[in-house]
């Protein structure tokens, strides 16, 4: 069903594997399907190259873009795995429909992935920690500066080689004043003005000391909802904490995982509102054992400390931290090293 033209020559001789940036390199071929006239073509698989669009596309004029962010894992035989993909597809078309996007058809979102992941699979290097960094995305093409949904979209799919990274110390900012979403906004869909809109922020956090925002609900900034492109876990004592998904946050494959891990392994959880006021004074009382981030990207991201107001706390040094806990089992699982007893690896074939 999809038409592939392949890429008379390969980059990766000339990649460093070894030193990778983030996001930076990208595979020999991208997918791509226009929305025309009511309807998906065809989708098409073509060397990896820039888009020709009119200067008028509804893209870059109103913002209207969604994307997704997803990987694909090697095992020790060879072996390609994605991880819960159906929730991706599933969550590109919850974030189009908010959007005003036409829904993109699941056959082709599925054979279109498959059919670039065999095509690029050099580029998923084996070894824990190495991934292919997959990035589904649609953007309104139409041309015309006519504040309205766009009739032509362009569904892509790239890819990009990555590396286990460390990510660094990372200290976290409790927003006072900026808001990430609002109720009844767009806060839940992966759209490209919610990252867009927290770059400001992070950069005037970062002066200050820190890498990454912990949003707080809006309308009183005194509820810890997520970071800017990570879900957020509290563990104070040993109970875990975070926050219910709502139409502000994201609702995350690696926080619902990892809930559902907690509860296989008898790790006391609370999903509820979680105050400022409550993770400081627990900070205060020693009893805020550890913080940590859940994407796609890093899977656990533990977090050293935060600040708040004028504030820094910093967190203890754990031994036995539920982040490296929920990391390994999660990885294992992700690397066909662990059994899946939840049906979450999809194989490539
Ligand atoms: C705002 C936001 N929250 C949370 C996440 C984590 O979601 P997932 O675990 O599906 O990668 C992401 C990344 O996709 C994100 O952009």
């Amino acid at each position: 069903m999809i038409d592939i033209q392949k890429s008379p020559s390969s980059k990766i001789e000339n990649t460093n594997f070894d030193n990778l940036v983030f996001g930076k390199v990208f595979t020999d071929h991208m997918m791509e399907c226009d929305y025309v006239d009511g309807e998906w073509k065809k989708p098409v698989i073509k060397p990896y190259g820039p888009l020709t669009l009119d200067p008028s596309a509804r893209v870059f004029h109103y913002g209207q873009a969604v994307f997704e962010g997803m990987k694909a894992y090697k095992d020790k035989d060879d072996r390609i795995w994605l991880f819960r993909p159906d929730e991706n597809f599933k969550r590109i078309n919850r974030s189009g429909k908010r959007l005003a996007i036409p829904e993109f058809p699941k056959e082709y979102f599925f054979e279109g992935l498959e059919e670039l992941l065999k095509l690029d699979r050099n580029w998923i290097k084996k070894g824990f920690g190495n991934s292919l960094y997959i990035r589904p995305f649609v953007i309104a093409t139409e041309a015309g500066v006519s504040a309205s949904a766009a009739s032509e979209y362009k569904f892509m799919i790239i890819c990009s080689p990555a590396q286990a990274y460390y990510s660094g110390e990372v200290r976290v900012k409790f927003s006072e004043k900026f808001s990430r979403a609002a109720d009844g906004g767009v806060g839940y869909a992966k759209a490209a003005g919610n990252y867009g809109a927290q770059f400001y922020p992070t950069n005037l956090a970062k002066e200050e000391g820190f890498q990454q925002i912990i949003w707080t609900d809006a309308n009183s900034h005194e509820y810890l909802e997520e970071a800017g492109t990570m879900n957020i876990f509290f563990r104070v004592g040993d109970t875990l904490i975070t926050a219910p998904t709502n139409d502000r946050i994201l609702d995350g494959v690696t926080r619902k995982s990892i809930l559902t891990l907690a509860e296989e392994y008898n790790i006391d959880v609370e999903v509820r509102r979680v105050s400022v006021q409550e993770i400081v004074e627990a900070a205060e009382k020693g009893e805020l054992k550890e913080m940590f981030g859940s994407g796609t990207a890093t899977v656990v991201n533990p977090i050293v400390g935060f600040g708040h107001k004028d504030k820094k706390f910093d967190l203890p040094k754990l031994e036995d931290s539920y982040a490296t806990f929920f990391k390994d089992k999660l990885m294992k699982i992700q690397y066909n090293e662990a059994e899946d007893k939840f049906g979450w690896r999809y194989e490539v074939k």
